[in-house]
Parts: structure tokens; sequence; C-alpha cells
């Protein structure tokens, strides 16, 4: 199997998290020089453990802190945006909070890499609304409503580039293949 990955520099944002770290591990098996970035408001650096000092960290907060620095350095071949809150009750109760960490963060992303790290392929984990709520059908990465984000109704992602990671199901559709990385920490402190 190709391995894109190998000898590439990745950066994982929210890297300190459930998906990000479990990805930092897959990706450090598949040879990549990987980065996780995470302001660590609700992950933990015990998850990144496993990956020791074969992985770079950086703490910063993708709503406030120029990325442009670290990534006109680094020029990642890939960036992926697992940062942010995933809570739908607190995303109620602080609206502003939830909107800083994920709206408002994925456009300071969108625009550093524009700025200093074109090159850059963007992957992001999206959200499990994309596929309603109810029913007891499998999911599939080509299930309908995934397919439907790469229509050109959705003309705010034209601009990423979107590929499933090869062998890696627990990535672009949430929940396909979640249930093998349970236990490891995951919300807030
Ligand atoms: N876990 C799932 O089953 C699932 C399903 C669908 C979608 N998602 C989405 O995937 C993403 C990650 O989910 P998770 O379960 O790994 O969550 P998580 O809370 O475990 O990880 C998110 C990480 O992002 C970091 N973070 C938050 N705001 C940040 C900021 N402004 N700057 C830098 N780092 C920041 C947190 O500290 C944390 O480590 C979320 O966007 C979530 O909505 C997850």
């Amino acid at each position: 199997m190709t391995n894109a990955y190998q000898g590439r520099r990745v950066l994982v944002t929210g890297g300190a998290g459930f998906i990000g770290s479990h990805l930092v591990d897959d990706l450090i098996q598949r040879g990549a020089e990987v980065t996780a970035l995470d302001d660590l408001s609700s992950g933990y650096l015990k998850n990144l453990e496993s990956a020791g000092d074969r992985m770079a960290f950086v703490k910063m907060d993708l709503a406030k802190d120029d990325m442009r620095p670290l990534l006109a350095k680094q020029q990642f071949a890939y960036v992926f945006h697992v940062a942010g809150h995933a809570s739908v009750p607190a995303s109620v109760e602080r609206p502003r909070l939830d909107f800083d960490c994920n709206a408002l963060a994925t456009v300071n992303l969108l625009e550093a890499v524009r700025d200093s790290s074109p090159h850059s392929v963007i992957l992001h984990t999206s959200s499990a609304a994309i596929y309603g709520s109810g029913g007891d059908t499998l999911l599939r990465e080509d299930s309908a409503k995934h397919r439907s984000l790469r229509t050109p109704s959705a003309s705010w992602l034209r601009s990423i580039t979107w590929r499933s990671m090869p062998g890696c199901t627990g990535f672009a559709p949430p929940f396909c293949g979640c249930s093998p990385l349970m236990g490891r920490a995951s919300g807030s402190r």
C-alpha cells in the first residue's frame, strides 16, 4: 500500500484530544514527522505519552495565536484539523466559547495556511450531525449525507482538499471505527 505520510511533515491540531492523539500515534506508525498542536483546554498531555519524543508538541490557541510563523517554518504537507469543542450542551450554555473554538479557530487556521503554507492539504473531522439522527443503518465513508458535502452548494468547503486517510476508517466519517479507540481521555477538565 502506498504510504502518503512516510517522511512527510504533518500537523495535528487538537493533538492532545481523543481523536487527535490516536491520529498522532497512527501517523507516527506511518513514518510521518508529526507536530501536535493543542491549547490543552480539554485535551491532556498524557494522551500523547505513547508518542513521546517521536513527535513535537506546540501549545497554541487557534482562536487567539498566530500560526503563520509555525506554518511558514514547517511547510506541513498535511494539516489535520481536529481541534474543537464537541459538547452540544456546552455550546448552548457558552455559545461564544463554542464559536471561538470551532468557527473562529477554523477560519484562523484556513487563513494562516493560505498565507503561509498554501500547499498544505487540510483535513477536518466534520460532525456526526451530517448524518442526521436516528435510524440503525450502518454508516460508511460513501454514505449519502457525507457525499453531499462535496456538492457545489457547500461552497465554503471548496478551498479545502478532502481526502480520507488510507486505511484509517476512524477519521473522516465520525463514528466509523471509533470504538477501538475508546479508553483515552476526552472532555473538559
Ligand atoms: N469523538 C467523536 O466521536 C466525534 C464525532 C464527530 C465529530 N467529532 C469532532 O472531532 C473533533 C475532535 O473531537 P474529540 O472527541 O477528539 O474532542 P476532544 O475534546 O477530545 O479533543 C479536542 C482537542 O482540541 C483542543 N482544542 C480546543 N480548542 C482549541 C483551540 N482553540 N486551539 C487549540 N486546541 C484546541 C482541546 O484541548 C482538545 O485536546 C471535534 O471537532 C468534534 O466535534 C468527534
